[in-house]
């Protein structure tokens, strides 16, 4: 590409979140922004040996002090645009799990990422939370594509965005390192005009 054809180059429409981070709800669920009050049910719930070893991020044992830090991160990337999460919350005000969006504005699109705590599992309520958090980034964010990646041998995550109506575009072998083992890695994703549709 020669000097005039990257002078020529449009970005993509710019990614606007509200200034203030909404809830969002569904028929059962609230999402709201994390509080450090949430620190202690993060960490029991994320603690879980199921959940650690189905996620990216989240150590087992989970050490103390690490939801204070990672709750307290998310403001500055709310506000700079990299990232949104949401404590997934029953009509009561008890936290069940955790959702969010990772987002790219250079390309207008986001990574989704969820755990749900293993005491609620199997209820329809990783789907119902993705399904309102996938509304509100193509409708209130204008995003053009939502994607997602799960372990081959998690088969849950698999069918939650299968459920969401997520198309199954790719396996990326032994692409991650977890727990001592190289493992394959299933690559999902829905655009913006697919997104209801089925
Ligand atoms: C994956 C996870 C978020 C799903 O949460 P959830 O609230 O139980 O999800 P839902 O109830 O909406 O849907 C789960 C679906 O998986 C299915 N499922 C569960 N275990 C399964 C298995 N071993 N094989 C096949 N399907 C399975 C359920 O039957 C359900 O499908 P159905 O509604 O057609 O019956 C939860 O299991 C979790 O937090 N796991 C650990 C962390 C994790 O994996 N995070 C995602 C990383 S990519």
């Amino acid at each position: 590409m020669n000097q005039a054809t990257l002078s020529q180059y449009v970005a993509p429409p710019k990614l606007q979140l509200p200034a203030v981070q909404p809830s969002l709800r569904s028929k059962r669920l609230r999402l709201r922004p994390f509080d450090m009050s949430d620190s202690l049910v993060v960490q029991l719930l994320a603690g879980d040996k199921e959940v650690a070893y189905n996620t990216r991020l989240i150590p087992h044992p989970y050490p103390d002090g690490l939801a204070a830090v990672w709750i307290s991160s998310l403001p500055t990337l709310y506000q700079e645009s990299r990232g949104v999460s949401f404590a997934i919350t029953l009509p009561a005000g008890d936290i069940i799990g955790s959702i969010g969006l990772s987002l790219f504005p250079v390309d207008n699109h986001a990574e989704l990422g969820y755990w749900v705590g293993r005491p609620y599992w199997n209820q329809g309520f990783c789907t119902e939370a993705a399904a309102i958090v996938l509304r509100w980034g193509f409708e209130k964010l204008k995003l053009e594509r939502v994607y997602a990646h799960y372990l081959a041998r998690n088969p849950a995550s698999g069918r939650v965005l299968t459920k969401l109506g997520m198309q199954q575009e790719g396996c990326l072998r032994s692409h991650r390192y977890k727990a001592g083992e190289y493992e394959d890695l299933i690559v999902c994703g829905v655009l913006r005009g697919e997104f209801g549709k089925k």
